[in-house]
């Protein structure tokens, strides 16, 4: 008897009920009038009087342990439906949050969306690069600063690999490939070994163009990043040529724009001058064409190169570059609108 009062005892610890039918079914199988332990009882009337006051404990125990777990079965199930009760299944599900894009993205594929409406396609490259497509092939002298460990991360201190600086190397990656007419936009995340600041970054993104085929002429370059300045920052907007200098474009300039805060009266963004410096820019340098193996007397091009944080601060007035690369979500949320 011992056996069998520890077998029902384990089936009611085991059981485990689907539905409330299931706990009714299983209470009439173990307490119901012809059930598991009342047939326990009728067999208890026969054992021997010594054994009887031992039994009886253990079949009482095992008959209050089957009446509290059925009823707090019952109660766990009955809680369970009134919880479904108050979920109001009609109702419309919570919209989840979509995110939205990083101004930078959204910068990025404005300037490309602004190109390819003139026919320039996207291309891309590298980050890790070699010293001919960052610096050799664009005509960088062997002493030239911008080759020095201060302005440059190089990998395992080998001199020839390393980050690039700028996108310009994607003009060497897409000459090499490509034969004239070329008309391609490369944007891509550049590397300077600056401190980081509210104005610098040791990361930043640069958008590179180049056109080169023949007859290019400088008034093709005025034309092109007059026609970007407008749609990127209103119709009003006006350009400004400054010379300049760049080992790989000749003549070079920084190309301004009106600033479109004060309308080019002068404010404090402007630092009262009315114009935003967005980009360097010039006639590609024969060196350079020849060094990828293009024909300079037959062919001219030029080349542009402009910070996608430096555009994007003027359009979203953003003023600490770190902010963009933070992931603040309380700065990220406010472009939401703007996907
Ligand atoms: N690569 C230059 C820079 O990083 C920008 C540039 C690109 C200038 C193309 C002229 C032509 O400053």
């Amino acid at each position: 008897m011992i056996n069998k009062i520890e077998k029902i005892r384990q089936n009611i610890a085991e059981f485990r009920p689907k539905t409330q039918a299931d706990i009714e079914e299983f209470r009439v199988r173990i307490l119901g009038r012809k059930g598991e332990l009342t047939e326990l009882f009728e067999e208890f009337k026969t054992v021997a009087p010594e054994m009887k006051r031992e039994l009886g404990k253990k079949m009482n125990e095992l008959k209050n342990f089957a009446q509290d777990t059925i009823n707090q079965l019952k109660t766990d199930f009955e809680s369970q439906e009134i919880e479904c009760e108050r979920t109001d299944m009609t109702r419309p599900a919570s919209a989840d949050g979509i995110g939205s894009r990083h101004p930078i993205s959204l910068v990025k594929n404005e300037i490309f969306d602004i190109f390819k409406r003139i026919g320039f396609t996207l291309t891309d490259g590298p980050e890790i690069e070699d010293d001919f497509h960052v610096f050799s092939a664009l005509n960088f002298p062997p002493e030239h600063p911008a080759r020095d460990m201060q302005d440059t991360f190089f990998i395992e201190k080998n001199p020839d690999i390393l980050l690039r600086t700028h996108t310009s190397s994607l003009e060497v990656r897409t000459m090499e490939r490509q034969k004239p007419p070329i008309r391609v936009i490369c944007p891509g995340r550049v590397f300077r070994n600056e401190a980081i600041s509210y104005r610098a970054h040791c990361i930043f993104h640069q958008v590179e163009g180049l056109y080169i085929d023949e007859n290019v002429s400088f008034a093709d370059l005025k034309q092109a990043i007059l026609y970007f300045a407008k749609e990127m920052f209103g119709e009003q907007t006006q350009i400004r040529l400054r010379p300049s200098y760049f080992p790989f474009t000749e003549p070079s300039a920084e190309v301004d724009v009106s600033c479109n805060l004060c309308g080019g009266k002068g404010c404090p963004v402007c630092k009262q001058t009315g114009w935003l410096e967005i980009m360097g820019a010039g006639m590609t340098d024969p060196n350079v064409l020849e060094a990828c193996g293009i024909d300079s007397k037959k062919y001219t091009g030029f080349a542009f190169g402009m910070g996608v944080e430096r555009i994007a601060m003027l359009k979203y007035g953003v003023k600490d570059l770190r902010l963009y690369f933070e992931n603040d979500l309380r700065f990220l949320e406010q472009f939401e609108a703007a996907l």
